[in-house]
């Protein structure tokens, strides 16, 4: 399937969509599992795995190097995956398309080989206070290297970035990284408006969209952005595989980060010389089979049509909100409304450490913690949240069963 494929017409049966994710069926702790992490890992679905275990039982062998059928089928595997990859994100041809193993490998990617040739001491990068640690020491260790100086857009108390004064904050800034989701918050940020601002003063960008990609329509060249990186795994696809968008002359302008075999066009004993873009930047032997399982993941997930998606997250954390509200004690952090599939809250007795072991006593998994996002955290005053996060597996009734859970550690540790 290639194309988004679910309409009005012709609606999702999301019970039956369940049903390809064999985890879900299970009791844990003697409870039937509610799975409220996705935006940590997602599960996948059986298409997934069996393309997995179809590309290990038949076309398995390294590829670009042999001159046999199964190096060439291998080939034709991992390169068809960049291709859909490339047709997901909207990328004007596949070869804007690096495979990483996930986000913070293709943020290293960027800091490491763009900001070693383009950024000096004393230039200035802006991120903003949500991003996730992965797109924020990537940029604290070159700021140690190349005496780069960083600001940041600062974050209202209600989760939202504070744009008021983004104007004065570009000036005579390089650089511009920010997530398009909070995985700790949930905002959504206005990624084409940011993008617009930045190209419109000369500034580079990086969208980070480990928790946007595989949850709503995103287009690239809509967005605007230079780069744009992601993870598989938070979206049906297997762990250690993600890749990194970017704009073909914005890759072409790079030198190599690792270097090794299949990157090179010809070595010496005395220098090397790199191919084009993508394969500048994927030194030794890739991660083919999961490649070949993202590639499985795009085609799952466009069958089931991105704004299908959107649409079911929208109503799952609509209904969390409204029965959350229900919950004495319990504080949402992050905004109201326009928010992407998660809910990060506190609750007034109980650690979110405490209160994340608890609901997992009862089998639904959460996510308690600093989510990543140290800094912010220590902004809100906040030891951490307890996070519920959702995908399109999940039901309504799994939000009343996360509820009940709650309610009862109110009791528990009153
Ligand atoms: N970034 C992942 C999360 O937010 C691990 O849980």
């Amino acid at each position: 399937m290639n194309s988004e494929q679910s309409t009005e017409a012709n609606p999702v049966d999301w019970e039956a969509v369940r049903k390809d994710f064999p985890i879900l069926d299970q009791r844990v702790q003697g409870h039937e599992l509610v799975y409220l992490d996705s935006a940590a890992s997602s599960q996948k679905p059986r298409q997934v795995v069996d393309a997995l275990v179809r590309y290990y039982e038949h076309d398995h062998a390294n590829v670009h190097r042999g001159l046999h059928e199964l190096s060439n089928r291998a080939t034709a595997a991992y390169e068809g995956a960049r291709e859909k990859v490339a047709r997901y994100l909207g990328a004007r041809t596949a070869e804007e398309v690096v495979f990483t193993r996930g986000t913070t490998e293709g943020v290293n990617l960027v800091a490491n080989a763009w900001g070693s040739k383009f950024l000096k001491p004393g230039d200035k990068i802006l991120l903003t206070e949500m991003e996730h640690h992965s797109n924020l020491v990537p940029w604290l260790l070159l700021a140690e290297r190349q005496g780069v100086q960083i600001r940041y857009v600062p974050v209202t108390d209600g989760g939202e970035l504070d744009l008021s004064g983004i104007g004065d904050l570009m000036g005579g800034v390089k650089f511009f990284a920010f997530t398009h989701v909070s995985n700790s918050l949930g905002t959504v940020n206005p990624a084409a408006e940011l993008c617009r601002m930045a190209r419109d003063r000369g500034i580079t960008t990086l969208v980070d969209a480990a928790q946007s990609v595989g949850h709503m329509p995103l287009n690239v060249q809509e967005m605007g952005c230079d780069f744009l990186v992601f993870s598989g795994h938070k979206m049906c696809a297997p762990t250690g595989i993600g890749a990194l968008y970017g704009r073909r002359e914005v890759l072409e302008s790079m030198p190599p980060w690792h270097g090794g075999g299949e990157m090179i066009n010809a070595v010496t004993y005395e220098k090397a010389s790199f191919k084009q873009p993508p394969h500048r930047f994927e030194a030794g032997t890739p991660n083919i089979a999961d490649a070949v399982g993202l590639g499985a993941a795009v085609d799952y997930l466009e069958g089931l049509g991105r704004p299908a998606i959107e649409a079911h997250d929208r109503e799952m954390v609509g209904y969390a909100l409204e029965r959350l509200s229900e919950v004495s004690g319990l504080r949402v952090i992050g905004p109201r409304r326009g928010r992407a599939a998660l809910v990060s809250f506190v609750m007034e007795t109980v650690h979110p450490h405490d209160l994340t072991t608890y609901a997992d006593r009862y089998g639904v998994a959460l996510r308690g913690g600093h989510h990543c996002n140290q800094p912010l955290m220590k902004k809100y005053g906040l030891p951490g949240t307890t996070r519920a996060s959702f995908y399109f597996y999940n039901t309504l009734s799994e939000v009343d069963r996360l509820v009940e859970v709650l309610q009862q550690a109110n009791r528990f540790f009153a």
